[in-house]
């Protein structure tokens, strides 16, 4: 059994219909799926997925990209239910809020997990420098970095926060070196697996839409680089998965 901790396939403009996704996961051992809130329209969504669906669970959040917008209410939807408060972080490759704003959301948002006893899925891209000092302005944060792909320095400041790292697509298919083996030396303990669709779709499925029935590939290309079964990376990740957001 395999789980895709982080997904929009509830967003309204993800293209594929969803009974076929939901059948196509299944078909691929993928059972449950976490439905990762952007927005607040995003995260109402979420919400009213996982109360339509039983494998589908939601994680309310603003984005970093749409903090500008508001985040107000994030924290009467994360007393809906839900198993993480996410995607929040920090973003200043496009910066598309500002600096400022992104992070007085990040800090708001943190603490509403801490209110609600949730872990926290986070996106930070380009900005670690800026988000390690917040993080350790808090005790006792549970989480994940989502779609990690930067350096073994911040990698290994995660693992000795406690934090997992979401692996997915990108790590079938990057060519850079060093990713390629921060990617190689995570210990599967500390690792969960992801989609991100629609985006991200890994390898040997590029050019079309990502999809949860998709983390089969991440797990089978973890499995390959470890030179173990891909039965062990999804009974790990999968453990992990379901004690971290208490599935
Ligand atoms: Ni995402």
């Amino acid at each position: 059994m395999l789980i895709d901790t982080h997904c929009h396939i509830h967003e309204s403009d993800y293209s594929l219909p969803l009974d076929d996704v939901l059948q196509r996961a299944h078909s691929s051992g993928v059972n449950k799926m976490i439905c990762v809130g952007t927005s607040e329209e995003s995260s109402q969504r979420a919400v009213e997925f996982s109360q339509q669906h039983d494998e589908l669970y939601a994680a309310v959040g603003v984005h970093p990209h749409d903090t500008e917008d508001g985040y107000a209410s994030i924290c009467e939807l994360a007393q809906q239910g839900i198993v993480a408060i996410g995607e929040i972080g920090l973003d200043y490759f496009y910066t598309h809020s500002p600096r400022e704003v992104q992070i007085a959301a990040l800090e708001s948002q943190i603490q509403t997990a801490i209110d609600n006893n949730v872990p926290i899925i986070f996106h930070v891209r380009e900005a670690f420098d800026d988000f390690w000092p917040i993080f350790d302005n808090f005790r006792g944060l549970r989480g994940v970095l989502h779609s990690f792909t930067d350096t073994q320095e911040n990698a290994d400041k995660a693992f000795s926060r406690g934090l997992f790292i979401g692996v997915n697509g990108i790590s079938t298919f990057t060519k850079d070196a060093d990713q390629q083996k921060m990617y190689a030396t995570i210990p599967l303990e500390k690792m969960l697996l992801e989609t991100d669709a629609p985006f991200l779709t890994p390898a040997p499925y590029r050019g079309t839409i990502n999809e949860p029935a998709y983390v089969s590939e991440v797990a089978k290309h973890h499995a390959s680089i470890r030179g173990i079964s891909m039965d062990e990376v999804a009974a790990i990740t999968t453990t992990n998965a379901t004690a971290l957001f208490n599935l």
